[in-house]
């Protein structure tokens, strides 16, 4: 087994930015490729722990621990991770970067009213019905990535182009195959 610890591909952006949806495609191109790999989806974790945590920031930064914790024992023993977690705050995205030594961040950057448009699980509808909500971009902000290692701008563009500057990406950092 090589010494070096396999990629964690973290999408990071607002509810609604295509997070999950370019991690499954690109778990599929991964599994392709024979690379093994984990697609560790916040909500999936959130799940497996019986939904103990709720939204409140305290809470975000415990679920991202684990999260954390998971990638980093896959990646050391040779399992690329691709992590679909919005992460919204630089204090833990620091936490993240300072644990994992193959971490490649992917800010999915797109308008706000964009995601409000989209609404995929009906949550920006419900925070404006009932006011308060702990949703990240409407309670709780979200950190804009300072140094991220790609932007796509997934509310501009369609999720092929998107996917296509993804893979483009990671042939480069040589995490897929040509
Ligand atoms: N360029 C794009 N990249 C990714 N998704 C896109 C793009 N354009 C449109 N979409 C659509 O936006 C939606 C994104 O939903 P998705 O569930 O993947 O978001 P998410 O970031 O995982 O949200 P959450 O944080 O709530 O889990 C999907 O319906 C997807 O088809
Ligand atoms: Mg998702």
């Amino acid at each position: 087994m090589s010494n070096v610890p396999s990629p964690v591909i973290w999408f990071t952006g607002l509810s609604g930015s295509g997070k999950t949806s370019l991690g499954k495609m690109l778990i599929n191109t991964l599994k392709g490729d024979e690379v093994p790999c984990e697609f560790l989806d916040g909500d999936l974790v959130r799940d497996f722990f019986g939904n103990d945590l709720g939204y409140s920031r305290e809470e975000r930064i415990q679920n991202i621990k684990r999260i954390c914790f998971a990638a980093k024992l896959l990646s050391d023993h040779g399992i690329t991770c691709v992590v679909a977690n919005i992460a919204p705050f630089y204090e833990v995205r620091d936490f993240v970067r300072s644990k994992l030594s193959n971490y490649l961040q992917i800010y999915l950057e797109v308008a706000p009213e964009v995601v409000v448009n989209r609404d995929v699980k009906g949550l920006y509808k419900k925070a404006s019905a009932s006011g308060s909500s702990n949703l990240v971009g409407i309670d709780i902000p979200y950190d804009i990535p300072r140094r991220p290692d790609l932007v796509l701008q997934t509310g501009q563009e369609s999720i092929d182009d998107s996917f296509t500057k993804l893979k483009s990406f990671l042939i480069h950092r040589g995490v897929i195959s040509l």
